[in-house]
């Protein structure tokens, strides 16, 4: 199992490009499963989770073709298999993201339960309930979901909650159902606009992305095409708060500002100078020490959750007292105990950390439990007096592409070790 060697101490500085999302990304390949002929698709980032969900079209027989570019060819014409199996699943959750397209393209499909995972239980009874009351026959069993029906009816679904994978499946699954489905209460990330994006430039016709109400026309099939996918914004925020917690400067390029409002205004909050052009956003830390923030994490456009760890990290090493709330998952301070090994000060209340910043944090061996806490600790170990060895970075090499190369061109020193 590979680790990361960080030394601390280093100013970074430089310019990095962001990857296309990991979060659209996977939505988007399992949408390909819908149409009728290949679609290629751009901008893909290289990442653990997007070789397994290539191993699970490939398993459902799907033909894939990688260009040099990293451009990805799904030709879902040969598809054999409605099964997403129990090992592929396990390895990422984001599998269930096939459930919605086999069925409304197939009538079938059998999807493993995932269970919980290090950042809470995440059910997703709500997926289950959105297809059940479009006609599916669908039910638990021997650990997984098995649902039939022959064509998808339109539907009135008002999710309970907002979940990003339920509304990005359901709309999935309304594209190709009969007549009309409503989905209130829609998540209204930019992912999730980017799915329906595509999907449209396959001939579907969802209407109110980016809104909390969803208009879907379901269409009798779906073509294939070409689509480019969105900046990540969460590695993009990353790469910010790179800066930020050095005291650095950091242009990161090929990024949709817009997507990282809420972020941003927490980086200024710190004391960051933030400027932005059409692509790009540059973060001038000018060598303070951030200040600490409060933040209450929610549903987009509310500052994501995906973003807390590394404010956690920033927050350790800020001037004064700062709150983070986590509100969407309810397990997700495993970092805070890693940073604390390094000298960080918190005090976890219900589900909000409070943070006494200290002036220096230390080296120490530590283990990344998910990814992004694993990117608050590489955050951490920046700004960490001697070596730090990051375990487990398996985590981290599912979000991030290339971690070590891009904070290298930044001045990090940190290299990888088997
Ligand atoms: N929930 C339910 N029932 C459901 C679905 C969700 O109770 O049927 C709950 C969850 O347990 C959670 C809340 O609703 O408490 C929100 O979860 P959501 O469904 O929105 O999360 P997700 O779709 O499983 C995606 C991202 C996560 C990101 C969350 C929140 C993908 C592949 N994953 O997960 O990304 O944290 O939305 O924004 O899009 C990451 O990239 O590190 C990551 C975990």
């Amino acid at each position: 199992m590979s680790k990361l060697i960080i030394t601390g101490g280093e100013t970074l500085r430089g310019e990095v490009r962001a990857c296309g999302a990991k979060n659209a990304v996977l939505p988007i390949l399992a949408a390909t499963l819908l149409a009728d002929g290949p679609v290629t698709i751009g901008n893909v980032p290289h990442l653990q989770d997007v070789t397994t969900t290539m191993e699970l079209l490939g398993r459902l027989g799907a033909q894939l073709v990688v260009d040099e570019k990293l451009n990805i060819e799904v030709d879902p014409r040969c598809i054999t298999s409605h099964t997403a199996p129990y090992e592929l699943v396990r390895q990422m959750r984001a599998s269930i993201l096939v459930l919605g397209p086999l069925l409304a393209r197939f009538g079938e499909a059998e999807v493993s339960l995932p269970g919980g995972c290090a950042i809470g239980s995440r059910p997703v009874n709500l997926h289950i309930k959105g297809l059940a009351a479009m006609g599916a026959d669908i039910r638990v069993e021997e650990g997984y979901i098995r649902a039939r029906c022959p064509r998808l009816k339109g539907a009135r679904i008002v999710l309970d909650l907002v979940t990003v994978t339920g509304t990005e499946n359901l709309m999935m699954a309304a594209a190709l159902a009969q007549g009309t489905t409503i989905l209130e209460n829609a998540a209204r990330e930019p992912e999730v606009v980017d799915l329906a994006n595509c999907l449209n430039a396959m001939g579907a016709q969802v209407h109110g992305a980016g809104t909390d109400t969803l208009v879907i026309d379901g269409v009798d099939r779906l073509h294939g095409g070409q689509y480019r996918v969105l900046p990540d914004r969460i590695e993009t925020g990353t790469y910010l708060a790179a800066a930020a917690i050095t005291g650095g400067c950091v242009r990161v390029k090929d990024t949709r500002p817009d997507t990282l409002e809420a972020v941003l205004v927490k980086f200024e909050e710190a004391g960051a100078v933030i400027t932005t052009g059409p692509d790009w956003i540059e973060l001038d830390m000018q060598g303070r020490r951030p200040k600490a923030v409060h933040i209450r994490t929610a549903p987009y456009p509310a500052f994501p959750t995906d973003m807390q760890a590394q404010f956690c990290a920033l927050n350790a090493v800020a001037e004064g007292v700062g709150t983070i709330t986590e509100t969407v998952f309810e397990n997700r301070f495993m970092h805070i105990n890693e940073l604390s090994r390094m000298g960080a000060q918190f005090q976890l209340e219900g589900n909000t950390v409070i943070s006494t910043g200290v002036a220096q944090l230390t080296a120490a061996p530590i283990m990344a439990t998910d990814l992004r806490a694993s990117a608050s600790l590489v955050l951490a170990a920046l700004v960490g007096k001697g070596d730090t060895v990051v375990d487990r970075v398996y985590h981290i090499d599912r979000g991030y592409d290339c971690i070590e190369e891009k904070l290298g061109s930044l001045g990090a020193l940190i290299r990888r070790v088997p």
